[in-house]
C-alpha cells in the first residue's frame, strides 16, 4: 500500500470510530475540559521543522477526542445537528476536488449543480423568476439581502456612496438575528438606523408597530428601505406574520426580506404551511440546509424574487483575466457573487436532496415536528416543568420547577451547565423577559422519542442531584 492509501485507511478508521458515537446512544457528547487544561493537554505550538505522520495521526485522534458531537443525539445546543452521510461524502469530495465557484471553466459540475438546486428552491419558495446564490452562512444571506435592499432603492450609492442619501431605516423585530445589526453597520446605514419593532409573549413581530414606526420615520424625513421577517426566529422558533408585513412593505414600497436561516426548511414538511404564508410576497429569503436539512457547515443560500438583483450589486466587473469570453460564460455565477473565491457548497446538499428524494427530506421535516410535539407534551405533563413560552415550530423553551424553592433563574442556569459538563446532554438557554428559559431544538431530523426520553431522564438525574447538594443555588451565576 503507497503512503497516501495507507494514511487514508487510517484516517477511514478514525472516521468510523468518531461516527460510532453518533449512533451508540450512551456516547458522551463532549469531553469537556477548561480552556486551561484543554491547552495542556493539546501540544498546540507549530515547530519550524515539523512532524512526522505519526505525530500528525497522535493530533487528528487528540482532536476528535475533545470534540463536541454535534452528531450525537444528545446535542441540542444550537441550531444544527445531526450527521447526514450522503451529505458528509459530498463534504469529502468537495475537499477533494478543492475548485472554486466563480467559473464554469474551473467548477462545470458544481456550477449546473447549483444552478439546479437555486431553481428548485426558488419553484418551492414562490419565485419563478428568481435568481439566488449559495454564500458562507445565513448572516452573510442577510448582509446580501440587506445590500440588494439598499442598491435597488438607491441604484446610484453603487459609485456615488452615501452622502446626500440621507437617514436609511431598516425594520426588525426585537427578538431578530444579531446578522442584522452588522449588516447595518457594514453597509454604512448604522445600527442606531435599525428600528427594533416589539413582538408579542410568542416572539412575533406586532405588525400595527412596524407601520406606525414607519410611518413615524417618514414623518421624520428617514428613508424606510428594508424590511426584516424571521422565519424561525432563533429563541422562541417564532415565526412572523409575513402576509401583514408585505402588506406593509407593499403600501410603503420597501423591500420586505424574510431570515428562513433557521427555519425556513421546514417549507418541505407536510404541515405547519401556514406559517409560510406570505413568502413569496418577499423579496429574498435566506435558507441556511445547513440547519435543519443537517447538511455540514456551510450550506446556506439567498433566493431573490427578480433576477437580475445580484449582478446590481456588484461593482461593474473588469476582470478579464478571470471572466473571458467562452461558450460557457453565460455560466459564469462568480459575477453574481461577492467573494471571489467560492467554495462548493452545492455537492452535499444535492448528493443529500438526491438521496432521500423530496418525499425523505418531507419526512425528516416531519419527524422534527413530531419530536418538538412530544417534547412539549412532556413539558406540559409534568409538575416539575414549565413551558415559558407557547412552542410554534420546532424550539421548546422551558424551565425546571426547583421544589425546594431555590432561585428558578439560578437553579436553572446551573442545571443547564451540570448536564453540559456532563457531557450526557448538551442544551441551550437564553432569557425570555426576565426568565432563564432551557432552550430545546429539534434539529436533528434523526431524533426519536427514546432520545428526548433519555434527555429528560438526565435532566431529572441532574436537578435532583442539584437539589440533594443544594449547590448554592441561590447565588447569581
Ligand atoms: C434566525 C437566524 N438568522 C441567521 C442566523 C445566522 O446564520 P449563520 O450561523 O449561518 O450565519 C441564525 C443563526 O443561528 C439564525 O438563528
Amino acid at each position: 500500500m503507497s503512503n497516501f492509501e495507507n494514511m487514508l485507511s487510517r484516517a477511514f478508521d478514525l472516521i468510523k470510530v468518531y461516527h460510532s458515537d453518533h449512533i451508540a446512544r450512551d456516547g458522551l457528547v463532549v469531553e469537556y475540559k477548561d480552556p486551561q487544561t484543554l491547552t495542556d493537554l493539546l501540544q498546540l505550538e507549530i515547530n519550524p521543522d515539523g512532524v512526522g505522520y505519526e505525530e500528525l495521526f497522535d493530533e487528528i485522534g487528540r482532536y476528535l477526542r475533545f470534540c463536541v458531537h454535534t452528531g450525537n443525539k444528545q446535542f441540542f445546543n444550537q441550531l444544527y445537528a445531526g450527521f447526514n452521510t450522503p451529505a458528509f461524502l459530498g463534504e469529502i469530495f468537495t475537499a477533494l476536488t478543492n475548485t472554486s465557484m466563480y467559473t464554469y471553466e474551473v467548477a462545470p459540475v458544481a456550477t449546473l449543480m447549483e444552478g439546479v438546486l437555486i431553481r428548485k428552491m426558488c419553484r418551492i419558495v414562490g419565485y419563478p423568476d428568481g435568481e439566488g446564490i449559495f454564500l458562507t452562512g445565513g448572516s452573510n444571506a442577510n448582509l446580501i439581502a440587506m445590500l440588494s435592499a439598499r442598491n435597488h432603492q438607491f441604484p446610484d450609492i453603487r459609485h456615488n456612496g452615501m452622502s446626500g442619501i440621507g437617514r436609511l431605516t431598516a425594520y426588525i423585530s426585537d427578538q431578530s438575528h444579531y446578522s442584522l445589526d452588522t449588516a447595518a453597520n457594514l453597509l454604512g446605514v448604522g445600527t442606531d438606523n435599525v428600528v427594533k419593532i416589539k413582538s408579542d409573549r410568542g416572539g412575533r413581530l406586532i405588525p400595527q408597530k412596524l407601520e406606525k414606526a414607519i410611518k413615524t420615520s417618514i414623518s421624520n424625513g428617514d428613508k424606510p428601505f428594508f424590511i426584516l421577517g424571521t422565519a424561525a426566529t432563533t429563541l422562541l422558533g417564532a415565526f412572523d406574520p409575513f402576509d401583514e408585513m408585505a402588506d406593509i412593505a407593499r403600501t410603503y414600497g420597501v423591500w420586505f426580506h424574510i431570515d428562513g436561516a433557521f427555519g425556513g426548511s421546514l417549507i418541505l414538511a407536510s404541515s405547519h404551511k401556514h406559517l409560510f404564508d406570505g413568502l413569496a410576497r418577499a423579496d429574498s429569503f435566506a435558507w441556511n440546509p445547513h440547519k435543519l436539512m443537517n447538511v455540514p457547515l456551510i450550506c446556506s443560500t439567498l433566493l431573490l424574487k427578480q433576477r437580475g438583483t445580484l449582478q446590481r450589486n456588484l461593482t461593474d466587473l473588469e476582470t478579464d483575466y478571470l471572466f473571458h469570453e467562452s461558450e460557457s460564460q453565460g455560466y459564469d455565477i462568480g459575477k453574481l457573487s461577492v467573494q471571489c473565491g467560492r467554495r462548493v457548497d452545492s455537492l452535499k446538499l444535492w448528493l443529500a436532496w438526491k438521496f432521500y428524494g423530496d418525499n425523505g427530506y418531507r419526512k425528516r421535516m416531519d419527524n422534527l415536528l413530531k419530536i418538538a410535539d412530544y417534547f412539549a407534551r412532556r413539558v406540559r405533563e409534568d409538575d416539575r416543568l414549565e413551558l415559558i413560552a407557547e412552542p410554534q415550530s420546532i424550539t421548546i423553551c422551558f424551565r425546571y420547577l426547583p421544589a425546594d424553592g431555590s432561585d428558578i433563574n439560578a437553579f436553572n442556569l446551573q442545571l443547564r451547565d451540570e448536564l453540559r459538563m456532563s457531557g450526557k446532554t448538551v442544551v441551550n438557554y437564553g432569557y425570555i423577559g426576565n426568565d432563564v428559559a432551557i432552550r430545546f431544538i429539534a434539529a436533528n431530523a434523526e431524533t426519536e422519542t427514546i432520545d428526548i426520553d433519555r434527555f429528560f431522564d438526565n435532566l431529572f438525574n441532574a436537578a435532583e442531584a442539584l437539589s440533594d447538594g443544594r449547590r448554592d443555588c441561590g447565588a447569581t451565576l
